[in-house]
């Protein structure tokens, strides 16, 4: 979708605002007919047009497979994956996705790895070399356009794929864990780093992870999942002002107290893959449930 804008100097520019993604009661399962393994366990929720939507839950859950869905990569078993209301079925560059592995190529230079997709698609001349030069821009990365990925950083070559992706303005934007095997200090600079582009931006994002303080410092909604198979198990909003930098989260009330309510239904799901009856697990799950009532 895109929308007029007037800019400073008074002519009139197309804005995108980005899309609506819809899963509509989505199961996917694995196998045979005869003994399926269900992964996908009839979800339904919605990534709201221009928001940041988080999707939260245990390892091995089912979100990358989600996200495969998302993207058309893979068919539902039942329901539908629905953008703007329309059913989708293949793979386009309006749901993009940014995986937990780097898929940079490596015998490529940024500029080139930025410029590979839309080449593909035909894009060529001044304005494709124009919106490269602009997405590598905005990831901070101008230094580094004939560089080659094994020339950059870790936190680099994450920022050249979401230039990558950028540079399509996709309706949707999907991050399957990309900041995932980052060192402690760099992940907190990419997190900043992504808030702020959304923040300039204002597409629409869906960021998948495990890590809950990244999952409250980036989400304006939080979808929080069940362990494996993956259902929507609840929505919370955080409402936290924008633009945001980890220092203010880290030390607001409003976002600890969003933290403990997540944290308690991620440990529940976390804790079913303890066998049923395990009472170790039981005696956890009780004490950290008093700890909570507590507030201590
Ligand atoms: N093609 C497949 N056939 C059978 N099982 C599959 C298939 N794809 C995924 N699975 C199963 O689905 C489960 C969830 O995998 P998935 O990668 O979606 O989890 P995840 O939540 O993304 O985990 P992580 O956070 O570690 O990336 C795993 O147990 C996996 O074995
Ligand atoms: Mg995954």
């Amino acid at each position: 979708m895109v929308e007029a804008t007037i800019t400073r100097a008074g002519t009139m520019k197309e804005k995108s605002v980005g899309g609506e993604l819809e899963v509509r009661d989505v199961s996917k399962s694995y196998g045979t007919d005869r003994y399926p393994k269900t992964v996908v366990d009839n979800c339904s929720f919605t990534v709201e047009r221009s928001k940041l939507t988080v999707m939260i839950g245990p390892s091995g859950s089912g979100k990358s497979t989600m996200v495969r869905l998302l993207a058309s990569f893979e068919q539902p078993t039942s329901g539908a994956v629905l953008l703007d209301g329309k059913k989708v079925t293949k793979p386009d560059r309006e749901r993009l996705v940014v995986f937990q592995e780097s898929a940079l190529y490596p015998w490529m230079t940024t500029y080139e790895n930025v410029v590979f997709g839309p080449k593909a698609q035909g894009r060529q001349g001044a304005s494709l070399a124009d919106a490269a030069r602009d997405a590598i821009d905005r990831v901070g990365l101008n230094q580094f356009q004939k560089s080659y990925p094994n020339q950059l950083s870790g936190g680099m070559q994450r920022r050249a794929e979401l230039a990558r992706a950028l540079i399509n303005d996709p309706a949707v934007m999907i991050l399957d864990e990309p900041f995932r095997g980052l060192d402690a200090m760099t992940k907190g600079l990419m997190q900043e780093y992504y808030a702020q582009l959304f923040e300039s931006s204002r597409n629409t994002h869906l960021f998948i992870t495990t890590d809950i303080d990244e999952a409250i410092f980036l989400a304006d909604r939080l979808l929080i999942m069940s362990n494996f198979p993956l259902r929507l198990r609840q929505v919370i909003e955080v409402d936290l002002p924008r633009p945001r930098r980890l220092a203010d989260v880290v030390t607001s009330d409003a976002a600890n107290q969003l933290k403990m309510t997540a944290l308690s239904i991620l440990h529940e799901e976390a804790l079913k893959s303890f066998a049923v009856g395990n009472q170790s697990a039981d005696h956890f799950i009780e004490s950290y449930k008093q700890r909570y009532r507590s507030g201590t």
